[in-house]
């Protein structure tokens, strides 16, 4: 879905650009453009962002916690 319409940002691009180091909307920002334009997406920006910030937290949990030594044993 797109969060920014002026610049076009979807939240795919989001998640990828939190998994690249994103943190904060300067970050979105400087990366993507979002919110650059009218500014309205902002709000909406943050949810994701946030989403993704967890999601990303979540998945980097358990590709730490898998171990292939384990899983083959
Ligand atoms: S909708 Fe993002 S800057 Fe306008």
């Amino acid at each position: 879905m797109f969060v920014c319409i002026c610049n076009q940002v979807t939240d795919k691009q989001i998640c990828s650009a939190v998994n690249e180091g994103a943190s904060s909307i300067d970050d979105l920002s400087n990366m993507l453009n979002l919110g650059t334009c009218c500014g309205k997406c902002k709000s909406c920006a943050k949810k994701v962002l946030r989403e993704a910030i967890k999601e990303n937290a979540c998945a980097q949990t358990v590709a730490v916690g898998f171990s292939p030594a384990l899983a083959s044993a």
